[in-house]
């Protein structure tokens, strides 16, 4: 792809950030069958439901740019998600595997809003106020889901897996 302006670094941007959506729809049902914490399950059954309006708000950035609709193959992503298949075939006590879990979507939840973040700030040198607009709404949803799991983290399912740990 070519990256002769902002505006080809702003589809870039999207092109990945929807890779990352996709790829986070498909591992999220793998990831709910080994939860054990229900706060921890509500919380990511909360965020795959976030996880498909995001997807819908990138699609319409790309159409409020004139672009087709490309998801890269976003390689943080897929690379976050090979690190913790890892785990899956792993023996693990069910807190510290819930431990891992919060984990391993925090580092893809960073991920985002950084990715998310960026591509606001081109969008608004851009003037393209409308796909700013979608950007930071998404990217106020990261936010608070990073900031829910760390609450769940902090206060259950570390102290759950430091206790139970054999
Ligand atoms: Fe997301």
């Amino acid at each position: 792809m070519k990256l002769n302006s902002l505006q080809d670094l702003l589809v870039s941007e999207l092109q990945d950030l929807l890779g990352a959506e996709r790829q986070l729809l498909q591992a999220v049902p793998k990831l709910l069958k080994r939860i054990t914490h229900p706060e921890l399950r509500k919380c990511v059954e909360q965020h795959f439901q976030d996880s498909k309006k995001q997807e819908t708000r990138l699609e319409k950035c790309f159409q409020k740019l004139g672009v087709p609709v490309v998801a890269g193959r976003s390689h943080g992503i897929i690379g976050m998600i090979s690190a913790w298949s890892e785990f899956e075939s792993t023996e693990a006590q069910p807190d510290v595997l819930d431990a891992a879990i919060i984990s391993m979507i925090q580092h893809m939840e960073h991920y985002e809003i950084a990715g998310y973040g960026c591509a606001r700030a081109f969008a608004e040198v851009l003037d393209e106020a409308g796909v700013a607009e979608l950007l930071q709404e998404t990217l106020e949803e990261e936010e608070e889901c990073d900031r829910r799991l760390t609450r769940l983290a902090e206060t259950v399912v570390n102290v759950d897996a430091e206790a139970h740990s054999r």
